[in-house]
């Protein structure tokens, strides 16, 4: 079910932002979204299952449908006839932005506030995000708490890597994650593919984070760290396999060229590069809606959400060969250096 409310109407739900949020968060709690995304379920049925007053479950189940996310029939003056199935995904959903782990309650820990109600001040120039968050984070406080942010938002990446495992690695050797993070999707990757070594490139401020995540992630052996500045110095070579996983995106065009230019290089003729990150569209721009307005107050992070087709025609311009886009929650452009 798609439902497109008149700006007037999504104005109403985003200024009663807070409040529809409790709605969800209860209905969550509660188990409610358990019992209406199988659906359809009596009001009736609900309200004796949930042990609450039907008048008032159905003023609360008319609050989630305001936000499309139900299916209600009504077929008489009998309010406890009314039956209700939520949108499929709709518990996950909901679970993903309020739950333990949640990243939309990691993000709220960033110091947004120094800009809000002050945005006409910080597009002059006047106003910036100045304590709490650098980038690249410069300080070993800054460094550990963006990667560790980083890492809870790798589910995606982690899931589409995972789903073309024996596509990807069954013929790889070793693979360069650069701007690998502290290390958590090279260690899910090396999960799935047996025969592979994994090194994550990264400022030397990450070492410790990387040796952390091999030591918990019982590939000790395999997961190794090349520190390094990608801005001072060559990739290293002697990988047959370079994967940028949400890198990219956090440059200016020029320098992604560029970067992926220096990947050419040091990949082994037949080389794999996979490029991973929210491409662009019309729902990852609203899930990156908090990068979106934070970064309005850091000039260093240029923040590009991209197409995926920036990366396709980057990638065969380079020289890149079978240049393919692998379907997941977020899709991985890949592509193999020729073998002359
Ligand atoms: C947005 S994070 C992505 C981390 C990880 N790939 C992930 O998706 O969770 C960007 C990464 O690039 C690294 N990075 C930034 N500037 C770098 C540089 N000049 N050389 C090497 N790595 C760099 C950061 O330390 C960070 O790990």
């Amino acid at each position: 079910m798609t439902v497109t409310l008149s700006p007037r109407a999504l104005l109403s739900l985003l200024v009663n932002g807070p409040k529809a949020m409790d709605v969800l968060a209860t209905a969550l709690d509660l188990g409610l979204l358990d019992a209406l995304e199988p659906g359809p379920v009596r009001l009736d049925a609900l309200a004796a299952q949930f042990g609450v007053l039907p008048l008032r479950l159905y003023k609360f189940l008319d609050c989630i449908e305001s936000l499309g996310f139900l299916v209600r029939d009504e077929p008489g003056d009998d309010i406890g006839t009314t039956s209700y199935r939520a949108v499929l995904g709709l518990r996950d959903a909901v679970h993903a932005v309020v739950g333990p782990g949640a990243t939309e309650r990691d993000r709220d820990r960033y110091p947004w506030r120094q800009l809000h109600g002050r945005l006409a001040e910080s597009l002059r120039g006047e106003v910036s995000i100045e304590d709490g968050f650098a980038w690249p984070p410069k300080t070993a406080a800054q460094t550990a708490e963006f990667e560790r942010s980083m890492a809870l938002g790798l589910g995606p990446a982690i899931d589409t890597v995972r789903r073309h495992a024996s596509r990807l690695w069954s013929d790889r050797h070793r693979l360069l994650d650069v701007g690998g993070g502290d290390g958590t999707l090279a260690a899910h990757i090396l999960d799935s593919a047996p025969g592979l070594r994994a090194d994550v490139y990264n400022l030397p401020a990450v070492a410790p984070l990387v040796a952390a995540t091999r030591d918990s992630s019982g590939h000790a052996d395999r997961l190794g760290f090349v520190g390094g500045d990608f801005f001072t110095e060559a990739l290293p070579r002697g990988y047959d396999a370079l994967s940028f996983v949400r890198v990219l995106h956090d440059w200016p065009n020029p320098v992604a060229r560029d970067l992926v230019r220096q990947a050419y290089a040091a990949l082994e003729p037949g080389g794999l590069i996979l490029v991973c990150e929210e491409f662009r569209t019309p729902d990852r721009l609203a899930m990156q809606f908090f990068w979106s307005y934070f970064l309005i107050g850091v000039d260093s992070s240029v923040s590009r959400l991209r197409e995926a087709d920036f990366y396709t025609k980057l990638l065969a311009e380079t020289g890149f060969e079978n240049v393919a886009v692998l379907p997941g929650t977020w899709e991985l452009v890949i592509a193999y250096k020729p073998v002359p």
